[in-house]
């Protein structure tokens, strides 16, 4: 294999260690703190001047004037399969390549998505609150749940890589499935709509695995919570962007649906007063995906674009734009 071991390679802020140590042991490491293009001291601006790769945490806001601070940078490399934190559009442009970290994550993110399901729908959170509390079923009185996946239609925002596994993982539950995407996905029997609206009139449980951007910025709003109804739930585990939060907080608090699952917020780490008010919530921050081993798989695929990309000329899983 080539000697990869001058080229500078950038890390900003936070990343695995795993990614860092291995991008140590076989590149050229320049760190600074921080990623945010308006707080880049000179000095800073002067140590990131010749990078020429940049590994980002996926929700990281690289966008032009970042980029434009890496005028030698030849690939970002994402740490995570949600990439919107990247202008991939203005990279494109600039003969910039942009990666991320599909499939290693989709069992995890999956089965993540069907405990945060049954865990809003079952209230397991209160339940153990209740026991923490010195309470035990048999002693005091405790408030069964009005919600069920008995008799439950599902319905999938986004059936990609993520998405199916979350349909897999529910097909032994016996419960019909729906789903909306841009476009029908083939070689599957579950039911198509053509709009999001049609989706949450046909069905009481959503869940969105969308991977956010402009184009499903807020798409989850009153209208389509109300059409949930009364005993609908919402699960995001995709990006918090898609959802209205005000219009959810509000359908929560007014039983305009029944519970809902997050992962994700429109505005990480900030997590709005009025969800972490509302009834019948389960709150998770973006752990998904994060256990030991899809998070060193993630930083493994993340460091292999980096290394097949200088020493190959080509990316090992460059994104579809
Ligand atoms: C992803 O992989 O997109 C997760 O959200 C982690 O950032």
């Amino acid at each position: 294999t080539s000697d990869l071991s001058s080229i500078p390679v950038l890390v900003a802020g936070k990343l695995h260690e795993h990614a860092i140590a291995r991008i140590r042991d076989t590149f050229r490491l320049v760190t600074i703190e921080q990623i945010d293009p308006s707080l880049l001291t000179a000095e800073m601006r002067e140590t990131v001047r010749g990078v020429a790769a940049a590994p980002v945490v996926g929700g990281s806001f690289v966008g032009p004037q970042f980029l434009q601070a890496l005028p030698k940078v030849e690939i970002v490399a994402n740490f995570g399969v949600g990439y919107d934190g990247v202008d991939a559009a203005y990279a494109g442009k600039n003969g910039i390549m942009v990666t991320n970290t599909p499939d290693v994550l989709t069992e995890e993110v999956a089965d993540s998505a069907v405990g945060l399901l049954i865990s809003a729908i079952r209230e397991f959170p209160r339940a153990e609150a209740w026991l923490r509390a010195g309470n035990w079923v048999t002693k005091g009185h405790y408030r069964v749940t009005p919600l069920t996946l008995r008799e439950r239609r599902i319905g999938i925002f986004g059936l990609g890589r993520i998405g199916l596994a979350v349909a897999r993982r529910l097909e032994p539950f016996g419960l019909p499935i729906a789903y909306h995407n841009r476009r029908p996905v083939e070689g599957v029997s579950y039911t198509y709509h053509s709009s999001l609206k049609a989706l949450a009139e046909a069905v009481d449980t959503l869940i969105c695995v969308a991977p956010g951007g402009a184009a499903t910025e807020k798409a989850i709003n009153a209208e389509i919570l109300a059409a949930l109804g009364p005993t609908g739930v919402l699960v995001n585990i995709g990006r918090g962007s898609t959802v209205d939060e005000a219009a959810l907080a509000a359908a929560l608090t007014n039983g305009t649906i029944a519970a809902a699952g997050l992962d994700v917020f429109a505005d990480e780490p900030n997590v709005p007063q009025a969800l972490l008010d509302a009834p019948n919530t389960v709150l998770l921050p973006h752990v998904g995906s994060a256990s030991v081993h899809t998070r060193r798989a993630m930083a493994d695929l993340c460091v292999d674009n980096l290394v097949t990309w200088f020493s190959e000329g080509r990316a090992r899983t460059p994104v579809a734009e």
